[in-house]
């Protein structure tokens, strides 16, 4: 992981590199089984050079943590490494530029459950641009050897409280199939 994040630090393949403060490569504990997949870096992200630092990261690890999955059991990217001015949509050329660093991270971390959040993570790691999370939450998806699940970016729960019942549901999924996988929990030793 931390070649990739040298790679990702050297890359200037597309325009966002021109505004970014930093890369944000990616976190967490590499070893767990579990990945979860983000959509771009935001401000605080692009500040800190880490992925949902800010307010929709820290509902997210909320989340989490109350369906009893800690911080340190999963690993977290994002689709692209740099962020969007104003953060706005990843544009399909930005996608095309990161795609190399985010398929060698996946190769890398061999994740045997992915959590995509929102469409765009829920696009990149099916291969399939018609993904609607709406369609395609509650549903287990595969990919590889790695089972697959969508569910609402954090960011949407934010402001649409009418998600946030069907993503404590997706979550406490994500806890019953780490269980069912032997994927741990708590903190493991690295
Ligand atoms: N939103 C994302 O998709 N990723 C981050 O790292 C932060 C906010």
């Amino acid at each position: 992981m931390d070649a990739i994040a040298r790679d990702i630090a050297a890359c200037t393949a597309c325009g966002l590199h021109k505004g970014r403060v930093r890369v944000v490569p990616g976190s967490g504990n590499p070893t767990t089984g579990l990945v979860l997949v983000g959509e771009a870096p935001g401000e605080q992200e692009d500040c800190q050079g880490l992925p949902f630092v800010g307010p929709s990261g820290r509902l997210l690890r909320r989340l989490l943590r109350l369906a009893g999955v800690s911080d340190d059991s999963y690993y977290i990217v994002n689709v692209l490494k740099c962020r969007p001015p104003g953060n706005r949509d990843p544009l399909s050329e930005e996608v095309d530029a990161c795609a190399p660093f985010f398929h060698r991270q996946l190769a890398a971390l061999a994740p045997r459950l992915i959590i995509c959040l929102g469409r765009f993570a829920g696009r990149q790691v099916l291969a399939n641009e018609d993904v609607s999370i709406r369609a395609m939450r509650g549903n287990v998806h595969q990919r590889g050897g790695a089972r697959v699940i969508l569910t609402y970016h954090p960011s949407a729960l934010l402001h649409r409280v009418e998600f946030r019942a069907d993503a404590w549901r997706d979550i406490k999924r994500v806890r019953r199939l780490m269980t069912e996988l032997g994927l741990p929990r708590e903190a493991v030793s690295r």
